[in-house]
């Protein structure tokens, strides 16, 4: 039996309840498949307007109150649904209850006060660690998840009865960067206001407090783990990271099967597998119908599903649009939402190619099956991608992804060469470098490749259909992430003794 038994999950976002990305989807996948493992995992996350609608049932779990100035804050409990793992919600309705998203406002800006409600998440996620929260339970190791989460492992850092910290970074382009007036109004502990701390170039970073004080770090691929150590992912933290880096592990994300299979998903018209490959042609037909794409089913349906900002590489998509759709045999469908100009500028270039793009402005879960089982190919022309899972679903789904090889999409996608067609372990298309022409290029070997030979097509296909990325997998290196980080917390985390050196170190205690 394991020592590490019980594990506080903490994420900003947690799917169902509320997702803008990849994160919502680990956050409610992952757990499952470590519950499966036997922890007694539970997951914090902030009760958002959006979470509070869906769980009006909700009991209130406890009264805890935070001290001194919030008495309207409220412990509530719930269930994962699909499962018996408990939820916490923080509920401070001046804090999260509002429209828009976790981090957004309706007008797309973000909510001004963000460092204080991530702030105050993270208080809560320290006083339920330190069994204070009136839960009567406290986790053995808690696992946080990106900025959000960050203030927790420096504050419990000076806490003798602390648990052993995992600190996840799903991304570091997103750090928590605040001024330092924001820093002196939060009222932390001085000692997190320097260099070795929280302090990052006269800037407050709330990654920083994950990055220093947690016992174990993991981010979501192998290659994006070596990445960040480097100027060109690091945003200035790789020096950080390079010292850390023998507490640095990446795991890869994985697919939960249940409700990513061909065989069985029920948004999609028509299951399929490998036996009957035939059958996902009417997906594809469908998804033209739905789209007002040409119906026709010898031209090769491109899909690009994802957030529309710099880090998916939709620029580079978008300048070589004209040259890829030159070829009427080729049509493109996009789903996402993000960058108001991207948001624009593909409508416009959807007008300009009626019939053969269509564009959907919006955030549409079951569309994103319907255009994963309906394309022929996946295009994830991502700058950086540090795991990415939308790719990993399309290999299941026998659609081939065409990506560019970086973090995670050079760890789970195969190039088709020669050489690893003939021995079927190709399941897509790399292009090395970020750019239109890389992309058009490798667009372009998938066409040939597409219009050349229909076996070698299906041959590829079924490779990656064959694929295995279940959660168990990951969460298997998890359970052994956990031991890692226990042992370290066990032995003395360095980063203990970096904030005792700090002035006033001792506020929080
Ligand atoms: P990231 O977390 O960087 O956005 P990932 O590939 O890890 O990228 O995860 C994105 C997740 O969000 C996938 O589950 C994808 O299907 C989903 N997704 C992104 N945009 C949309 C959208 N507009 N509609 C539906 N699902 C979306
Ligand atoms: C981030 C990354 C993405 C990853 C996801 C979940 O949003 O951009 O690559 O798959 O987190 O870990």
């Amino acid at each position: 039996m394991d020592v590490n038994r019980s594990i506080l999950f903490a994420a900003s976002e947690v799917y169902p309840f509320v997702k803008t990305g990849g994160l919502a989807d680990v956050a409610c996948y992952l757990p499952m498949a470590l519950h499966d493992l036997g922890f007694d995992i539970r997951i914090v996350l902030p009760a958002y307007r959006c979470v509070l609608d869906q769980v009006k049932k909700t009991r209130n779990a406890t009264g805890f109150q935070v001290p001194e100035t919030r008495d309207r804050t409220k412990l509530l409990q719930t269930t994962l649904p699909g499962s018996d793992i408990i939820v916490y919600l923080v509920d401070a309705p001046d804090l999260y209850d509002r429209p828009g998203d976790p981090y957004q406002g309706p007008d797309r800006m973000d909510w001004p006060d963000n460092a204080g409600r991530f702030a105050f998440f993270g208080q809560m996620i320290r006083q339920i660690s330190l069994n204070k929260a009136g839960l009567n339970w406290a986790p053995d190791v808690l696992h946080c998840n990106d900025w959000h989460t960050g203030l927790a492992p420096a504050l419990l850092a000076q806490d003798a009865g602390r648990p052993a910290i995992l600190f996840a970074i799903h991304t570091l382009s997103y750090q928590g960067l605040f001024p330092r007036q924001t820093f002196t109004s939060l009222d932390l502990p001085s000692g997190l206001w320097t260099p070795e701390a929280m302090e990052f170039y006269g800037n407050m970073s709330f990654i920083k407090g994950g990055l220093v004080y947690a016992d174990k770090l993991v981010t979501v691929s192998p290659r994006y783990a070596k990445e960040i150590t480097t100027p060109e992912f690091g945003y200035g933290l790789e020096g950080l990271l390079q010292h850390r880096s023998d507490r640095l592990t990446g795991i890869l994300n994985g697919v939960d099967y249940r409700f990513w299979d061909p065989r069985h998903d029920p948004l999609i018209e028509r299951h399929y597998w490998l036996d009957n490959l035939g059958a996902k042609k009417i997906n594809k037909k469908s998804l033209q119908q739905e789209l007002g794409l040409r119906e026709n089913g010898k031209v090769i349906l491109l899909a690009c599903i994802g957030r529309l900002i710099d880090q998916k590489g939709i620029d580079l998509m978008l300048a070589g649009l004209t040259g890829l759709l030159q070829n009427e045999n080729i049509q493109l469908a996009v789903l996402g939402t993000g960058n108001a100009g991207y948001e624009q500028s593909l409508r416009t270039a959807a007008g300009n190619f009626a019939g053969q793009m269509a564009v959907r402005i919006e955030y549409n879960e079951s569309l994103a099956h319907r255009m994963i089982a309906g394309a022929d190919i996946l295009l994830m022309p991502s700058r950086f991608e540090p795991c990415g899972l939308t790719q990993l679903y399309s290999l299941r789904y026998g659609t081939v992804p065409v990506v560019c090889a970086t973090g995670g999409l050079a760890d789970t996608v195969v190039d088709a060469t020669d050489t690893s067609m003939q021995n079927h372990t190709a399941t897509g298309f790399q292009f090395v470098n970020a750019s239109r022409d890389h992309l058009l290029a490798a667009v372009n070997r998938a066409v040939t490749l597409f219009t050349a030979s229909k076996d070698r097509w299906r041959s590829l296909m079924r490779s990656g259909m064959k694929q295995d990325f279940c959660w168990a997998r990951s969460a298997e290196q998890y359970r052994i992430a956990y031991m890692d980080a226990s042992d370290v917390r066990t032995a003395g985390n360095h980063a203990d003794f970096a904030l005792k050196k700090g002035k006033n170190g001792g506020k929080n205690q």
